[in-house]
């Protein structure tokens, strides 16, 4: 991990003890959907709070009881663009955080074969609306979603983009770095490695299915992996040992 934020100046990586404690909970296999959501609400705001921290501001005066007084506003008008269906939970604590802000939705899925994004949903207008957009999705696993939104959202017209989850992976945030080295991630954790089957270990699982309870059944576990699958896997994790 301590390589990784060496090696990529877009990367920072909370170093919260509360962070580190709600993650833990939300990790556990015993932690039922309500509690999940509640979880990924809380560490949403506080990721949210620590990826914000650069966003600038101009001045604004103001009158205390006391007396007037120079304060701040902020600046840039911020769009929240959660990814479908997991990055629905983190969208109301980013609201409580920046209740000005927009929200803009799109619906990707991963092809549980080929890992690759699939579009399914995308309400941007024709132009960019706002000028800094974060990237709301749990989970930063393959980068393939998160490279996909940001080049929907660079077309759009986006100044400026960050990518806030709970859990990356290393071969994610390669990807995510070398596709678009302008855009900061911020997560909660990196964890160890894909598994074969493309997802996170230890990870915390599927976290649209935690969230939602749509848990499926042992076939749609994660472990069981097909070799096309594998490879692709395999493929992303020899090029970040070769960069
Ligand atoms: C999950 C997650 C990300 C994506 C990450 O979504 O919420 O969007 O996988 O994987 P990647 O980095 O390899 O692209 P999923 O496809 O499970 O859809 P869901 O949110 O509808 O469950
Ligand atoms: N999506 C998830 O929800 N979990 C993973 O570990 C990988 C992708």
């Amino acid at each position: 991990m301590a390589d990784l934020t060496a090696r990529y100046g877009n990367l920072h990586v909370s170093n919260h003890p509360l962070v580190a404690h709600k993650l833990t909970l939300l990790r556990d296999n015993g932690t039922a959907p309500k509690q999940f959501r509640e979880l990924v609400r809380e560490l949403s705001w506080l990721i949210g709070y620590e990826a914000m921290s650069d966003l600038t501001t101009r001045p604004r005066s103001i009158e205390t009881p006391l007396e007037p007084m120079e304060g701040a506003e902020l600046e840039p008008r911020v769009g929240l663009v959660p990814v479908l269906r997991a990055g629905l939970g983190m969208v109301d604590a980013m609201l409580e955080l920046m209740p000005t802000a927009q929200v803009w939705h799109i619906g990707l899925y991963r092809d549980e074969r080929t890992l690759k994004p699939v579009e399914y949903y995308n309400k941007l207008p024709d132009a960019a609306t706002v000028q800094v957009c974060l990237i709301l999705d749990p989970m930063l696993a393959t980068g393939g979603s998160s490279a996909a939104t940001v080049d929907i959202l660079k077309a759009w017209g986006a100044a400026r983009i960050k990518q806030v989850s709970l859990i990356a992976a290393p071969e994610g945030i390669a990807t995510l770095s070398e596709a678009h080295p302008d855009v900061d991630i911020h997560v909660c954790a990196v964890d160890r490695n894909l598994n074969e089957r493309g997802y996170i270990m230890p990870g915390l699982g599927d976290a649209g299915d935690r969230q939602f309870g749509t848990f499926a059944g042992p076939g749609s576990e994660p472990g069981h992996a097909s070799d096309e699958t594998a490879e692709v896997v395999r493929r992303l994790q020899r090029t970040l040992a070769d960069d």
